[in-house]
């Protein structure tokens, strides 16, 4: 049986408006979703539609005005859980320069199990895994400042792995990256998730990168529109355009080239998958007239 290590039961926050001020609107409405561990999980919507406050409600960042939240069974209302429920959810965010501490690579990693009281030896061992995990070991006496973009998003990374949490929230980790940056974060955070089980909730504004996930997640104004596999939620395009999100490059071009009679696949999402297709179509052309 599998087992939910997020879950948010009809959640509704909002910010405090300034004082003498009226309420300022929910930004999150009446949310219920659950994660499962081991889940890889994006989530996509338009600036402005929540997805921000939805990372920050997950560890206790922020708590919910009505309606509860459990990592792992804990209430993030609960503050005598607190320390446990950040052990267990991760949370890494857009600008890796506001996320690095440190002015030596390993020493920014170490900072965070350091903070939770680990003894020295096993931080040794942690800090040394998870920069590995990241492909950042060989980078480990380098000073964060000089890294590249993805580089630093690595390392920021690593400091949470090294953590060992059970789940990692990602909040639009490649935005500040360039292609190379975002191509290294992804295939980092997939090897966490695939290879370590690691729960990964993703939230990102790439639609090539949400068509990878197991499950992806559209919020708009506050609440849940869609939830469901990839294929599922990049069928329904008309909706995706009515609240300013696209179809992957490679699902628009797919469904183009369908209208004009070439049978591709609805299932082709990303550039790996059209290309494999187009190569299919190519082989039983030559097929047929051998
Ligand atoms: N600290 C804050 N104080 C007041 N309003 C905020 C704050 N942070 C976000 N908001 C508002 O809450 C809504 C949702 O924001 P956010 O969760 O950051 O959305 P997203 O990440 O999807 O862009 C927006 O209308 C935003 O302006
Ligand atoms: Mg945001």
């Amino acid at each position: 049986m599998s087992e939910n290590i997020l879950e948010f039961h009809n959640v509704c926050f909002r910010y405090d408006a300034d004082e003498n001020e009226a309420k300022l609107p929910f930004c999150v409405d009446d949310v219920s979703l659950t994660i499962q561990k081991g889940e890889f999980v994006a989530v996509l919507g338009a600036n402005g539609s929540g997805k921000s406050t939805l990372a920050k409600l997950s560890n206790s960042i922020l708590i919910p005005e009505s309606g509860k939240v459990l990592v792992n069974g804990m209430d993030t209302a609960d503050e005598s859980r607190s320390y446990d429920i950040r052990c267990t959810v991760g949370a890494v965010f857009q600008n890796p320069d506001n996320q690095i501490v440190a002015s030596i690579v390993e020493e920014d990693v170490a900072f965070g199990p350091e903070n939770l009281g680990v003894p020295p030896e096993e931080i040794r061992t942690r800090v040394d895994d998870a920069l590995r995990a990241v492909g950042m070991y060989d980078y480990r006496f380098h000073e964060p400042h000089k890294l590249s973009g993805g580089q630093k998003q690595r390392v920021a990374i690593a400091g949470m792995i090294a953590m060992r949490p059970e789940c990692l929230v990602l909040d639009e980790p490649t935005a500040m990256l360039d292609p190379q940056g975002r191509a290294e974060v992804m295939a980092t955070i997939r090897k966490l998730n695939r290879e370590m089980g690691m729960t990964v909730v993703f939230i990102t504004h790439f639609m090539e990168e949400a068509a990878t996930a197991d499950r992806v997640v559209v919020m708009d104004h506050a609440k849940i529109l869609l939830d469901g596999t990839p294929q599922d939620v990049f069928q329904k395009a008309d909706t995706l355009k009515r609240v300013g999100l696209d179809v992957p490059m490679a699902a628009q071009l797919a469904s183009e080239l369908r209208s004009q009679g070439v049978p591709i696949p609805k299932t082709v999402l990303t550039a790996e998958e059209f290309a494999d297709s187009i190569h299919n179509l190519l082989e039983k052309k030559t097929h047929a007239h051998s």
